[in-house]
């Protein structure tokens, strides 16, 4: 299979996984769990997920396992977007070609619809953890304990990641200041999705050292991208404003290094990525991909 169609694939089965757990009772806040549906439906890209299910096939076939972590990630990942969306964020109209979730619903409801899919996440690993206390293996049970403590800490990074970030909008910030604003609100959330695949398939510590390497050098990859596409991206293909981080003063590489000197990083970054998994072989080859496609993509 092409890359393409592996991709295609796997957020195939992102979505599918997703759909079992929406809520679609009658009830007083239905609406409530509409908007929570909106904006986790809504069209994202599911790289998060992806990563683990590829790192977790480096080791492993069936990767069911995932299934619970993945779900919990991409609700984690829509709080994440729906708080950022908020007019005390980024003040964002549009997010995946739609309107965003406080502008399709209204302030409260989407203020509550990211606390309930941060808590749904939580709620779902939890159900899984006590499961596994009567079905797995201790090493099994070890391993799922561990993977739910790694999303945890990183979740707690993105939020002192996007805290910072709006801290210094407007400012001049330092290279280590912004270093720190991307590596926390995302460089960190999408190392953990990599060390969640390795550890679910129950990697080495070694593998994981590895793995965590290349994760951290598209974490940034992935962000410097960001940074380009709102600066020169066309907002029809992104789904979302396209000049917003100039217009409220963000620190980005953009703003920083300039276009190119954005683009120069990101080339280079992204070279060094790949180099981290030369002593894989064939195995490895869609993570490398994955890091040229966090590059190249329009989106
Ligand atoms: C956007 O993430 C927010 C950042 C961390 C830059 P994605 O580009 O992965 O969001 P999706 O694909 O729309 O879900
Ligand atoms: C969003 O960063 C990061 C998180 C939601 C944690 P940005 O504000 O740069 O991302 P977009 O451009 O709105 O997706
Ligand atoms: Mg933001
Ligand atoms: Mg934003």
């Amino acid at each position: 299979m092409e890359f393409k169609e592996y991709l295609k694939e796997y957020q195939n089965i992102v979505n599918s996984q997703l759909e079992k757990c929406i809520k679609k009772e009658e009830c007083p806040e239905k609406i409530l769990n509409e908007s929570m549906e909106y904006s986790l439906m809504a069209g994202g890209k599911r790289l998060r997920p992806i990563l683990v299910i590829a790192t977790y096939k480096v080791f492993k076939k069936d990767y069911e396992i995932c299934f619970p972590y993945i779900c919990a990630i991409e609700m984690l990942h829509n709080f994440s977007l729906i708080h950022d969306d908020l007019p005390e964020v980024d003040n964002d109209d549009f997010r995946h070609g739609k309107p965003t979730n406080h502008k399709k619903f209204n302030h409260p409801t989407a203020l509550l619809a990211g606390d309930g899919l941060l808590n749904s996440a939580y709620s779902i690993l939890a159900d899984e953890l006590e499961n596994s206390i009567q079905k797995d293996s201790k090493e099994v049970l070890r391993n799922k304990i561990k993977a739910l403590n790694e999303l945890s800490k990183a979740i707690d990074r993105v939020i002192a990641g996007e805290y910072v970030d709006v801290l210094y909008e407007g400012k001049q910030v330092t290279d280590d200041i912004l270093d720190y604003i991307h590596i926390n609100k995302t460089g960190v959330f999408l190392k953990a999705c990599v060390r969640i695949g390795a550890i679910l398939a129950n990697a080495s510590e070694e593998d994981i050292e590895k793995l965590s390497k290349y994760a951290d050098k598209i974490g940034l990859a992935f962000q410097i991208k960001d940074d380009i596409l709102s600066e020169e991206g066309d907002s029809k293909i992104t789904g979302k404003p396209v000049g917003n981080d100039k217009e409220l003063g963000k620190c980005t590489y953009v703003s920083k290094y300039g276009l190119e000197g954005a683009k120069e990083k990101l080339n280079q970054i992204t070279k060094e990525a790949i180099e981290e998994l030369e002593s894989y072989g064939e195995k490895i080859e869609f993570l490398k991909q994955l890091a040229n496609y966090i590059k190249d993509r329009n989106k």
